[in-house]
């Protein structure tokens, strides 16, 4: 018998939410920004991942720091703005001014007894990595090693790239949704006129599926160059890619949160952010060589159409798959990135 899409709980079911979040955001490397981000010691951004917000910043030794934003003397969360830099690479408490280095550590604590030591009050910090300019964090207290390398995208020399473009868009539909949409392209013909003028959708070559991400590459038809309104490049080539690398865009989900598309001459980046069992707030970005400082319109409205193509159907999907006559449907065998991903979901892996 084919393989059969999720049960409803699996987009319905708030327990079921919570426990993907706790097992996939809480205990995975999720991807919460960029290293251009936090270019300079104490610069900072703020990351609400799993329901808790971090701050992400740079210590003066040039490292990535990412710490709970709670303060060690009331619980008080500590910062409010979205992004900006520390004053004086100091993180100060609005409460009560407890405030904290870069690192962490706790460096003023007023009106503290004479015997009070204050290396016993950190910020409590989580683990951060950075991969070719991708800030990864993971909360768990025993985090695996984040590995990656067997994606071989040296070659895009993503860390490079420069953001040019974010547009941030609220999708009523479960976050798995949204990953699935992003594995196929059976709905190309059907829900993507002009995406599909560009791509084949049969042409499709997906890598074996791992259980930290599923992807694949997809090639241009006859005479195009990129994703664009039209299908013309009007950038160079990022440097280094190869003659293959050039007649594809490669798309992969690296999971929970991260869906990359490396194209020829530009990369776009997904994240996730599932705010509750029917509602996920994607931020899609597009990042450029910095050499290239003309329009991005062609790439950008290309994009934005697309998407909305992607999130107006996921929405119908959340819907659909919400009512009492839904029940699991059948894969085909070109859905089998979406069989792959849904095991991995079931498995707990
Ligand atoms: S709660 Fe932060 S200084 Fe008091
Ligand atoms: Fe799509």
């Amino acid at each position: 018998m084919a393989p059969h899409t999720l049960p409803q709980r699996f987009y319905t079911s708030e327990d079921v939410f919570q426990a993907e979040i706790d097992r996939f955001f809480f205990s995975r490397w999720v991807c919460v920004g960029r290293d251009e981000q936090v270019a300079k010691a104490g610069d900072f951004f703020l990351a609400e991942v799993a329901g808790e917000s971090l701050i992400v910043t740079r210590d003066v030794a040039g490292a990535l720091r990412a710490h709970y934003n709670v303060c060690r003397h009331r619980g008080t969360r500590m910062c409010a703005e979205q992004s900006g830099a520390f004053k004086d690479g100091r993180i100060r408490c609005p409460y009560h001014a407890w405030t904290y280095a870069l690192d962490g550590a706790l460096v003023v604590a007023p009106h503290m007894e004479p015997d009070f030591v204050r290396s016993d009050y950190p910020l409590h910090s989580v683990a951060v990595e950075s991969w070719h300019g991708h800030v990864f964090v993971n909360l768990s207290k025993t985090p695996a090693l984040l590995d990656l390398s067997l994606l071989a995208f040296d070659a895009w020399n993503m860390g490079e790239l420069r953001m040019r473009k974010r547009i941030s868009y609220d999708v009523r539909a479960n976050w798995k949704l949204i990953v699935a949409n992003y594995n196929e392209c059976l709905h190309c013909p059907v829900l993507h006129p002009a995406l599909n003028r560009l791509t084949d959708y049969m042409g499709a070559d997906n890598a074996p599926p791992s259980t930290d991400w599923i992807g694949g590459t997809m090639g241009f038809k006859a005479g195009v160059e990129t994703m664009s309104t039209d299908g013309k490049r009007r950038r160079a080539y990022l440097p280094g890619l190869s003659q293959t690398q050039r007649q594809q865009v490669v798309y992969y989900a690296i999971l929970p949160n991260l869906l990359l598309s490396l194209h020829p001459d530009y990369m776009m980046t997904h994240t996730l952010w599932p705010r509750a069992v029917d509602h996920t707030e994607v931020v899609c970005e597009l990042h450029f060589h910095p050499d290239e400082t003309g329009p991005i319109d062609d790439a950008v409205e290309f994009w934005d159409l697309t998407n909305r193509e992607d999130w107006g159907i996921s929405e119908q999907s959340q819907q659909g798959i919400s009512s009492r006559a839904y029940t699991p449907g059948p894969y085909s065998k070109r859905e089998e990135l979406l069989h792959a991903f849904d095991k991995i979901v079931e498995s707990g892996a």
